[in-house]
């Protein structure tokens, strides 16, 4: 495949010509540099804003113009039940059913609220196993849940790491740690694509492997849902969450999300915090004592939904739908093995490329390590209206989404990468 590969604005342009989900990029919309679109290569930060958002928010504006408080049930899209509008659609992006999804709160807010349900430790079962150079959202998470219970997180979290001189970990090295942990181990709470690397990690056998000896598997998907087709009912995942302005391009900070394998969102004896929304929506406003969980992962939610927070997750949703995760992930292969070969064509450029070269073990994202020039890299690429993404200390993270993105984009990218001398 990658034999036929040319490093031409020719061949880009036949392959957008030939690329059935060229036309999606017309619903979205793009910054401007110069009076044309900026090559935006930031999807895995922020997404771009569908067109459709605009006239959504507007409806929920004139709802709550026209009926006020009644639009709990009066609203085209009542408030009161804002939350049903995704299970399905969200199911289908991380391969769950309906009721082990909900699009609630936030992402590090949900993870603590997981956790505070997976991770019950008791005797000497109380470690966490977690990758290292996690997000740090995730480490101030798992470093605060076990000081909770008041452990020392040097001992109770074990991080794996890359064998020395390499970037990616080794799927091997997680097992055997998982392993060795034996029934120490309560939780394994992996990033399902490390945001830094953009390595995607075997979810399916991780979780085997932490079920083996008695520990939960939990995911931070913040990095993987509406990147990587997952499966996540079928590979036994316990829980994960996620959030909604990457991928998913629902807007900054928008709503997060939830999964439970519904084995556990049935069991009374999951313990949950309560709030109002968790609580089965029949007895909700009877106002009596007693928290009675839903059976479902709508157990998990605190508040009532923040509606104009979710206007463009709904928005985003219904296209990803009409788009279909198998499309979007065999665009996407192409896409970035595409932006792969660009980018080794250049030589002149003291950079590698530490995301896994396969496409198993990534998303659509590629980092590149600079061991010199980076950010003045960097800088040059912004000033000639790329919008990429600068990781500290030395990482360039450019992500092509197959949703809005071209292969015109990718050769662009590499042109300007091309003349910086
Ligand atoms: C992998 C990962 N985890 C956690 C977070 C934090 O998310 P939030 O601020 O929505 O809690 C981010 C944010 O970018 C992230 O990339």
């Amino acid at each position: 495949m990658q034999a036929s590969f040319e490093a031409t604005l020719e061949y880009a342009q036949e392959q957008d010509n030939i690329d059935i989900l060229f036309p999606f990029r017309e619903r979205f919309r793009f910054p401007q540099h110069e009076g044309r679109d900026v090559s935006y290569f930031c999807g895995n930060s922020l997404g771009l804003q569908p067109k459709s958002v605009a006239y959504l928010m507007q409806q929920e504006l004139e709802d709550w113009a026209r009926f006020g408080v009644e639009g709990h049930f009066e609203a085209r899209n009542p408030w009161f039940s804002y939350h049903h509008l995704f299970g399905e659609r969200l199911a289908k992006i991380v391969g769950a059913h309906k009721d082990e999804v909900v699009a609630t709160n936030t992402l590090t807010v949900n993870l603590h609220l997981l956790m505070m349900s997976f991770y019950r430790p008791e005797g000497k079962r109380y470690k966490i196993i977690m990758e290292a150079g996690a997000f740090p959202s995730d480490q101030y998470a798992v470093e605060t849940q076990v000081r909770m219970y008041g452990y020392d997180p040097e001992d109770a979290i074990i991080e794996i790491k890359p064998r020395d001189g390499h970037y990616i970990i080794e799927e091997e090295d997680i097992l055997n740690a998982i392993e060795a942990a034996g029934d120490s181990l309560a939780l394994v709470m992996f990033g399902g694509v490390n945001y830094y690397t953009g390595q995607f990690f075997d979810l399916k056998i991780i979780t085997a492997a932490a079920h083996r000896v008695g520990a939960y598997a939990g995911y931070d998907l913040a990095h993987a849902v509406g990147n990587i087709p997952l499966q996540l009912h079928d590979w036994n995942v316990d829980f994960a969450c996620w959030c909604s302005y990457k991928y998913l391009n629902s807007g900054p900070g928008a709503v997060g999300g939830i999964y439970v394998h519904e084995h556990h969102c049935s069991n009374p004896k999951i313990f949950r915090l309560g709030g109002w929304w968790g609580n089965e929506e029949k007895t909700r406003f009877k106002m009596e004592k007693g928290f009675v969980p839903q059976n479902n992962a709508g157990s998990w939610q605190m508040s009532n939904a923040p509606v104009f927070n979710m206007v463009a997750h709904n928005a985003s949703l219904d296209i990803f739908d009409k788009a279909g995760m198998q499309a979007l992930r065999e665009k996407s292969e192409h896409l970035t093995a595409y932006m792969e070969w660009l980018l080794k064509q250049i030589t002149h450029l003291p950079f590698e490329i530490i995301t896994p070269s396969q496409s198993h073990r990534r998303g659509c994202q590629l980092s590149l390590l600079f061991s010199d020039r980076g950010r003045e890299v960097f800088d040059k690429l912004t000033e000639n209206g790329v919008v990429a993404d600068w990781r500290e200390p030395n990482v360039i993270r450019i992500a092509p989404v197959p949703l809005y993105n071209t292969y015109e984009d990718c050769y662009r990218f590499y042109e300007i990468l091309n003349s910086i001398k």
